[in-house]
């Protein structure tokens, strides 16, 4: 097997940092060497087929994220990404595995609906990927589902007490859906806002002639994550199983699953840079010459963007300090704003939700070490090891050990990195892409990273090196999960 060697870089894993060579063999993490340490008896540089200096640079697993849509339907059109597109921004980035959503309809069959997911990413992925199950609805059917998935490595299922008459669940299907999940082991991932209540003000938005995209935050206010984030705990507390609420933003839903969590419950909650960086003032209020105040589409997501005048951002790394936010995901879901956004064009309502950001988060995340907010060893259990061991796939993934995927990211504390469609000196010279996800704008545009994803490696082959791209599609493998390593 082909031996690479990663030398003279200091190796960062959530419980510490170490000097150390990082040798692979063929797929797998082989060994962790003392810089010049002779025992083995071997010059490794000189066995090693390909060697890659890492000197003053940090080596972390290849990071993982636990929550994209690629070619998600919505709202009349599907996420612009491809399993194709979307893997290979995301290996840019320094993201080796994803876990996506795969997405059963009311009246679809869910085993239908995974089918269409795997012909989808088969053959496509630039890197591993692993799917949950979006549950529109729990039925009979359904409830049967999630046994036979997880036998087949889904072992996790997205409810949706938001979209009625979409993706929306009602109470007892929540809880009969917990109920399965604490018998077959699964996760119950919850999109927490209370759809009912939103529909109604989102109605009397438009009736009153409030349109724009910043409507779209004010209608889904705090009290609908809050509400819903403690039910869904409630319920998991009747049905004794676990839970994962996803793309947390509102401080309120976080305090309250912190005081279950205080409280010994077996909860956890995950948020997205968007939520640590943007707001309902700055962005989804943006106005722009060729947009006018439509320009706040490009950040039109549920959970919406929180008020920084309230402090939501704040209080979110806060909670990634105290541990109380288990996970940094995307919930990679881009649309451009022509044709796609554009549907919203005079009913926020309309406009397709959801951020493009895989490429980003592992930067995006840092920049928090930078400015003092985490750790450099939290930076990587959030993006990296936490969310690997939530999804079963701690064995292989989100850590450097001998036995693990040989997934690796060499990052440049001393790079750097401008983010955006149009950004830096060239956006004199007309749009010129800076990122790899196919939309046609950023929603981080002009965000400047100290710091630099400089190798990217994936089961033992170089993906991205010298600012060249190596990938192909079909390269990644479907992950077949266990269960999650948080369950007691
Ligand atoms: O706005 C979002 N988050 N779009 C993706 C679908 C979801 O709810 O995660
Ligand atoms: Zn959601
Ligand atoms: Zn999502």
């Amino acid at each position: 097997m082909a031996l690479t060697l990663i030398t003279g870089g200091t190796v960062v894993g959530p419980t510490g940092r170490s000097r150390a060579d990082v040798l692979l063999d063929g797929e797998q993490v082989a060994a962790l060497v003392r810089p010049g340490d002779t025992t083995l008896g071997v010059d490794l540089a000189s066995v090693a087929e390909t060697v890659v200096d890492a000197t003053g640079k940090y080596v972390i697993p290849g990071a993982v994220d636990p929550h994209t849509h690629m070619e998600l339907p919505f709202g009349g059109t599907a996420a612009s990404d491809t399993f194709e597109t979307g893997t290979r921004a995301a290996a840019w980035g320094g993201t080796t595995t994803i876990v996506d959503f795969a997405v059963q309809r009311t009246g679809e069959r869910v085993q239908d609906s995974l089918a269409a997911w795997f012909a989808k990413a088969e053959g496509s992925c630039a890197i591993d990927y692993g799917f949950h199950q979006i549950l529109g609805g729990v039925d009979d059917d359904s409830l049967k589902a999630m046994d036979e998935l997880v036998t087949e490595g889904i072992t996790s299922f997205k409810l949706f007490m938001a979209y009625p008459g979409v993706f929306y669940s009602d109470d007892g299907q929540i809880l009969r859906a917990m109920q399965k999940a604490a018998t077959n082991g699964s996760m119950v991932m919850m999109h927490a806002e209370n759809g009912i209540a939103i529909d109604v003000l989102v109605r009397q938005a438009i009736e009153r002639g409030d349109t724009a995209p910043y409507f779209h935050g004010t209608t889904r206010p705090w009290e609908t994550e809050e509400e819903a984030t403690h039910r869904a705990i409630m319920l998991a507390r009747l049905a004794g199983a676990p839970l994962y609420v996803v793309h947390m933003s509102a401080k309120q839903a976080v305090a309250t699953l912190a005081r279950a969590r205080d409280d010994g419950w077996n909860v956890f909650g995950e948020t997205c840079p968007q939520y640590l960086y943007l707001s309902l003032e700055e962005q989804l209020g943006a106005r722009s010459e060729e947009w006018g105040d439509f320009e706040g589409a490009k950040w039109v997501c549920s959970t919406p963007l929180r008020s920084r005048a309230e402090g939501h951002q704040d209080e979110l790394w806060r909670y990634l300090r105290t541990g109380d936010l288990s996970v940094v995901s995307t919930d990679h879901c881009p649309f451009c704003m022509k044709e796609q956004k554009e549907l919203g064009l005079g009913d926020f309502s309309k406009i397709p939700n959801g951020i493009g950001g895989v490429e980003h988060r592992l930067d995006l995340v840092y920049q928090g070490v930078v400015d003092g907010k985490i750790s450099l060893e939290r930076w990587v259990e959030l993006c990296c090891t936490t969310p690997a061991r939530m999804f079963g796939l701690g064995d292989r993934k989100g850590v450097l050990t001998p036995g693990a995927d040989a997934d690796v990211v060499v990052y440049d504390p001393a790079g750097h990195t401008s983010i955006g469609y149009t950004s830096g000196a060239d956006a004199a010279h007309g749009n010129r892409k800076t990122h790899h996800m196919n939309m046609d704008h950023s929603a981080w545009e002009g965000f400047e990273i100290d710091g630099h994803v400089d190798v990217v490696i994936s089961r033992g082959k170089v993906l991205v090196s010298d600012g060249e791209y190596h990938g192909h599609p079909g390269h990644g493998q479907y992950l077949r999960r266990s269960t999650s390593a948080y369950l007691r």
